[in-house]
């Protein structure tokens, strides 16, 4: 255990890992010492409830200040790189828990709560699968890896919305700097004709520890759809990490350069931390209640064994605060809409109705093309297709690349080559409804309505055979109308939420879902690569029916932010202030993206780093 953590460990070797921190005296400190002791009361300054994307980094901002502030993390799994064979760690694998059309609802993972929607109108009352982290990583160690900021307008708008410049694009740049590392595309080990332009000038030299990279491959479809893309006269822009997305980049990604793996907040942040720091972490461990003294201030935290065979509770006190990172807790601990908490008879501590509300989500679609290039030397390319696929003899090459030097698609996400943002051109926009208009007019001019993703899979399993290669291109809607929510189903931190995020119920978004997937067909036929459409195929063509079809095979993308929602001190529906303080009582914040105002128009991690960071140093401000 201890020597394969220590083999997986991305910090640099300069720093010690869990497990082999160097006491002054040069002793080796044991793998435990990095470990709170399960069932022993205790008290730390700070208690994080919740080792996921957002909690390891706040968590390990506080452990690392200076000031050595005790720190404890409770998280309800453990660790990824054990629990799930090589699957989660390996970038090539991910489409094995990120690509929910693909896993279908037969999806066997050890770090994933599990979690299915209600029956959801706007899709044909399908339930579908909804996958959440449950490991030290949180959803860092479960996503797709894609690392991409929101736009200016976006986060000036964030601003705008919560009442405190803290959030603006201009104060929160620093932050995404501070959080990553960046490492450009290593031509010596990808294809030198495959173009990727990027932004170093959105990074700092060697700032944090998370590793932001590009895997050592880059689809051989990639040159057919820039074709494509700038025919339609899409712009081609220097990455998508400067503040504007309106054009096309590929993206970059959470990848350890070196290593060749997944860097999430627990390989970057929490490791840094329990090599430098006193920071305590309590695996398989859930938080079940927040504790409240008689003044509504947050004192500690109830803790519930997550183990089948040792089921037992104690309690941590937190001398400075809590931080919840970590979903329904609140509702568990008295905060809530009151109507709901009584009828499980948990006592209300604040009766707050927008807990569980104004959940946005971006819509998700997936087209499947099947695809030939048309350079005659490469027509038989073999793709993504195959490795999901089983092809055995491919998967072994594969895993031989990827083993020798990091190279091969197994080294890189296989997609989000050329990630095209857009507003809807007046060729779709003819067809909006004046309420679909009037709604999309008030975002900002930066702030795009759709991004379009390729992926080197078909989107749904197919029959497949050796000669077969699909390329699939999904759309996420990126202005969203629909608001889903999240509720409880009962007082016991054991049962799972009850969760609606409401896709495609707002017709404004339907307008949208039909244009997006207009979109993506006329990239896909404006390149010189695209056979034949596999899904939804040729029969799907008026508005109709193309939208019956997405809402039966819509999809979704995981970025959901906003059940505890920030807002301005005269916003009701809002949960926290725009530090993350939950309304009506102290010492206690909610830091992931549950407590964002709104879905970022990109992919959301990045943001929930660049929280974590602002709000650490918002703490340690004294705020
Ligand atoms: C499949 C998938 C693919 C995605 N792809 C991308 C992508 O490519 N790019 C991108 O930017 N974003 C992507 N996202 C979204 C992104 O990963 C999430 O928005 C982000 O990681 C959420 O961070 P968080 O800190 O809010 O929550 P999480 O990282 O999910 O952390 C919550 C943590 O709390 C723990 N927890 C929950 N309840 C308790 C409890 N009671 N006690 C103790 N611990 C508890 C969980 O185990 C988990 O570790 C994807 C998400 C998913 C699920
Ligand atoms: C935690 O706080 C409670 C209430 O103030 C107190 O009774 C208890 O002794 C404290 N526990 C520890 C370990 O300090
Ligand atoms: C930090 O605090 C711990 C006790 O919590 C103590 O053992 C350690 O010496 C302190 N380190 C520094 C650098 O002050
Ligand atoms: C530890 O905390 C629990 C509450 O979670 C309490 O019931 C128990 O008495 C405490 N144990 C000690 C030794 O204080
Ligand atoms: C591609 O593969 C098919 C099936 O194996 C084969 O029939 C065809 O000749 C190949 N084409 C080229 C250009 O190699
Ligand atoms: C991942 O594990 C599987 C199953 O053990 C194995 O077949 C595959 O080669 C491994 N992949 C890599 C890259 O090591
Ligand atoms: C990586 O290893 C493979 C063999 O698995 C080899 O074909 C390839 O040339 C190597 N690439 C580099 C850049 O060394
Ligand atoms: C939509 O708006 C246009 C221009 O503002 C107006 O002419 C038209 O009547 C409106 N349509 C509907 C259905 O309200
Ligand atoms: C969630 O939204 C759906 C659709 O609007 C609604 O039917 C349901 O009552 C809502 N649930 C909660 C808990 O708000
Ligand atoms: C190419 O794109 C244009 C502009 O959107 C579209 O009108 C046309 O139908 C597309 N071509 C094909 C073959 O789909
Ligand atoms: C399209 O519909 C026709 C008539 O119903 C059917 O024969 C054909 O198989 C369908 N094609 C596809 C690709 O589904
Ligand atoms: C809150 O105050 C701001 C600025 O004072 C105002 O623009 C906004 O409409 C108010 N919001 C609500 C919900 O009252």
């Amino acid at each position: 255990m201890l020597k394969l953590l220590c083999a997986l460990s991305v910090v640099p070797t300069t720093l010690a890992t869990i497990g082999v921190a160097s006491s002054p005296g040069g002793i080796t400190e044991l793998f435990g010492n990095s470990f709170g002791e399960p069932g022993l009361n205790a008290t730390y300054d700070y208690i994080v409830v919740g080792g996921g994307n957002a909690g390891n980094t706040i968590a390990a901002r506080l452990a690392l200040d200076p000031a050595n502030y005790s720190v404890a993390v409770i998280e309800a799994g453990s660790f990824y790189e054990t629990l799930n064979s090589n699957r989660t760690q390996v970038p090539g694998y991910a489409f094995y828990s990120a690509l929910a059309t693909f896993v279908g609802d037969s999806f066997s993972s050890l770090t994933n709560f599990g979690l299915k929607t209600a029956p959801q109108d706007g899709y044909n009352e399908r339930e579908l699968l909804y996958v959440q982290g449950q490991t030290l990583g949180g959803s860092s160690a479960a996503n797709y890896m894609g690392y991409s900021r929101p736009s200016v307008g976006s986060l000036d708008h964030w601003a705008e919305r919560v009442g405190d410049d803290f959030w603006t694009w201009a104060n929160t740049e620093p932050a995404y700097k501070k959080s990553c590392n960046f490492t450009p595309p290593n031509y010596d080990k990808i294809d030198r004709s495959i173009d990727i332009s990027f932004d170093a000038n959105a990074f700092d030299d060697e700032a944090g520890p998370l590793q932001i990279s590009y895997g050592n491959f880059a689809g051989e479809f990639g040159p057919y759809l820039k074709a494509s893309l700038d025919r339609l006269g899409f712009e081609s822009i220097p990455g998508l990490n400067s503040g504007k997305l309106l054009g096309y980049s590929t993206i970059a990604t959470a990848i350890d350069p070196k290593a060749g793996t997944r860097s999430s907040s627990e390989t970057s942040f929490l490791q840094l931390a329990a090599a430098n720091s006193n920071i305590k972490i309590y695996p398989e461990s859930l938080g079940s209640r927040i504790i409240f003294d008689d003044s509504k201030r947050a004192t500690g935290v109830e803790i519930t064994t997550n183990s089948l065979l040792s089921s037992f509770t104690y309690s941590l006190n937190a001398s400075k605060e809590v931080i919840v990172s970590a979903g329904v807790l609140l509702m568990l601990s008295g905060i809530g809409p009151a109507a709901t908490l009584e009828e499980y008879d948990i006592p209300v501590v604040v009766d707050l109705p927008g807990v569980g509300q104004g959940v946005t989500d971006q819509p998700y679609m997936a087209l499947s093309y099947k695809y030939i290039l048309t350079d005659v030397a490469k027509v038989n390319v073999t793709t993504g297709t195959q490795l999901a696929a089983g092809n055995a003899e491919f998967s072994a090459k594969l895993t031989e690349q990827y083993l020798q030097n990091q190279t091969g698609l197994l080294s890189s996400i296989g997609g989000g080559q050329n990630i095209a943002y857009e507003k809807f051109p007046a060729s779709e926009r003819q067809y909006f409804s004046n309420a679909t208009l009037e709604y999309l007019d008030k975002f900002p001019e930066d702030w795009p309505e759709a991004y379009y993703l390729p992926l080197e899979y078909a989107s749904y399993p197919a029959d497949l055979t050796p000669e077969d290669n699909y390329l699939s291109l999904g759309a996420a809607l990126t202005a969203p109308a629909s608001v889903g929510n999240m509720t409880i189903s009962s007082a016991d931190i054991s049962d799972p939420p009850i969760i609606s995020p409401n896709w495609l119920l707002d017709e404004r978004d339907q307008d949208q879902a039909v244009a997006a997937l207009e979109r993506i067909r006329a990239i896909a036929f404006n390149s010189t690569m695209v056979i034949s459409e596999y899904q939804p195929g040729p029969n799907v063509t008026t508005r109709a029916e193309i939208l019956a079809w997405l809402k039966q095979n819509g999809a979704l993308i995981y970025h959901a932010t906003s059940s505890c929602k920030m807002g301005a001190s005269n916003d009701t529906t809002a949960v926290v202030d725009s530090r993350a303080r939950v309304k009506g009582v102290t010492g206690l914040r909610v830091v992931d993206s549950s407590a964002f105002p709104f879905v970022p128009p990109t992919f959301p991690m990045s943001s929930v780093y660049m929280f974590a960071e602002k709000i650490a140093e918002s703490i340690l401000s004294g705020n």
